[in-house]
């Protein structure tokens, strides 16, 4: 039996958690973080990787970003076809900001990489890990670390544990309000052995459904296309998969997909979730832990970042023993921020996708709505400002 004692303990090394346990360090505050899976697994995952600049410059102000500098490809823009007709959108021309397209298990491995470097306490595949005493001043928490039964004492805990985490299921029943809704729709996605066929991203609007052509790097492309919620990968053999993606993105004069070996392929039903407050006692919930968006945006690292940057100098304050109660106003500043995400979010799939119950009228109006983002400098400049993620408070 291992007793610990720490300041902050850490369930999940997801972008939440490892960021919140990185930028205490730089805060001085200790933390221990226990994640159920491996190493190997987590810097594997494959995710939405579209980076906003506020993401970009956090990472950059804390030292993370040296691989993401080097290897990120940078847009100014995107390509949205519909009708049969390719408009870009310059969001850096609207707004004077851009994007950054990097895979999310790759800033993974670069915050796992700074942690082990300076000597983070970081535990994978713990087993068995439970929260309690969260109502009091020394909440604990408790893993299998190793074959080792562990108790931590903590000052306080950060549940970022993802949607399926032990932290928002420990909360009493009643004291949150969960907020969701589930899409009827999927995306299929697949990562490609291919050169992109595109500098920019591509949003394809298409009576068969929605298609999106983006990429990782010069020699590997990322693609999605909507599929049922429920749908099969074995109903998708890869055939169907280059079809559907030829003709959902094709137009007169666009250049054909480069086409090669699928190194991975998920199906996600689509949701939108957000729980109320993202606090209980001393229990803090962080990124999907707290809330889940549909990746239409790729809102989902965006915001997980942000909820981490704000606990930490709420922690820093409070440790600082500054004026009033900082950790209060954690959650209400979260919120708002996540809410702003989710709407943009939820906005954006009506935008691009076909819905099960579509009318001739609601299509219609889909068009007119995307004939205003490609005819009037306001609606793209709202857009981009969404898009890009600034000013989200
Ligand atoms: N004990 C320990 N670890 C756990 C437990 C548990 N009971 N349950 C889940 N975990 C771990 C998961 O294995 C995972 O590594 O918590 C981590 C949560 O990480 P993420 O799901 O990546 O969540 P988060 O860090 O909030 O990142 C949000 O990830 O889902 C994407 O698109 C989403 O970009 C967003 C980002
Ligand atoms: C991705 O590359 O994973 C991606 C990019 C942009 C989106 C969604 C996902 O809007």
């Amino acid at each position: 039996m291992g007793v610990l004692r720490t300041q902050v303990g850490i369930i999940g090394a997801g972008p939440s958690g490892l960021l919140l346990s990185h930028l205490l360090h730089l805060h001085g505050i200790e933390s221990v973080l226990l994640e159920a899976r491996s190493r190997e697994h987590v810097e594997r995952r494959v995710r939405a990787g579209l980076i906003e600049q506020r993401t970009v410059d956090l990472l950059r102000d804390v030292g993370l970003a040296g691989r993401l500098d080097s290897e990120g490809l940078t847009h100014e823009g995107f390509e949205l076809r519909f009708g049969g007709r390719r408009h870009r959108i310059d969001c850096t021309a609207l707004t004077g900001q851009t994007a950054t397209l990097y895979g999310q298990q790759e800033i993974v491995k670069d915050m796992i990489a700074a942690r082990v470097a300076a000597g983070g306490a970081l535990h994978f595949g713990v087993t068995d890990v439970t929260v309690a005493d969260l109502d009091g001043d020394r909440p604990v928490l408790r893993g299998t670390l190793d074959g080792t039964p562990t108790t931590i004492a903590c000052d306080f805990i950060a549940g970022c544990d993802g949607y399926h985490g032990v932290a928002r299921r420990s909360i009493p029943s009643g004291r949150l309000t969960a907020y969701g809704h589930h899409y009827p729709l999927g995306w299929l996605g697949v990562l490609v052995e291919a050169p992109p066929a595109t500098r920019e991203l591509i949003y394809s609007v298409h009576e068969r459904g929605f298609a999106l052509h983006s990429m990782r790097s010069p020699r590997i492309s990322r693609l999605y296309l909507q599929v049922d919620r429920d749908e099969n990968l074995a109903n998708w053999p890869d055939e169907r998969i280059w079809k559907e993606l030829r003709d959902r993105l094709a137009t007169d004069d666009a250049q054909p997909l480069n086409e090669g070996p699928i190194l991975e392929r998920g199906i996600t039903a689509m949701r939108g979730f957000i729980v109320e407050p993202m606090r209980y006692g001393r229990l803090f919930l962080v990124g999907d832990a707290a809330h889940i968006v549909p990746p239409s945006a790729a809102k989902g690292l965006n915001l997980a970042v942000a909820d981490a940057r704000l606990l930490a100098d709420a922690f820093a304050a409070w440790y600082g023993r500054g004026d009033g109660d900082p950790l209060a106003a954690y959650s209400p500043a979260a919120l708002q921020a996540n809410w702003r995400g989710l709407e943009f979010s939820h906005r954006m799939t009506h935008l691009l996708h076909r819905f099960p119950d579509a009318t001739p009228f609601t299509s219609r109006l889909q068009r007119s709505r995307l004939d205003q983002l490609v005819r009037s400098t306001t609606a793209a400049t709202a857009f981009a400002e969404e898009y890009l993620g600034i000013a989200r408070r």
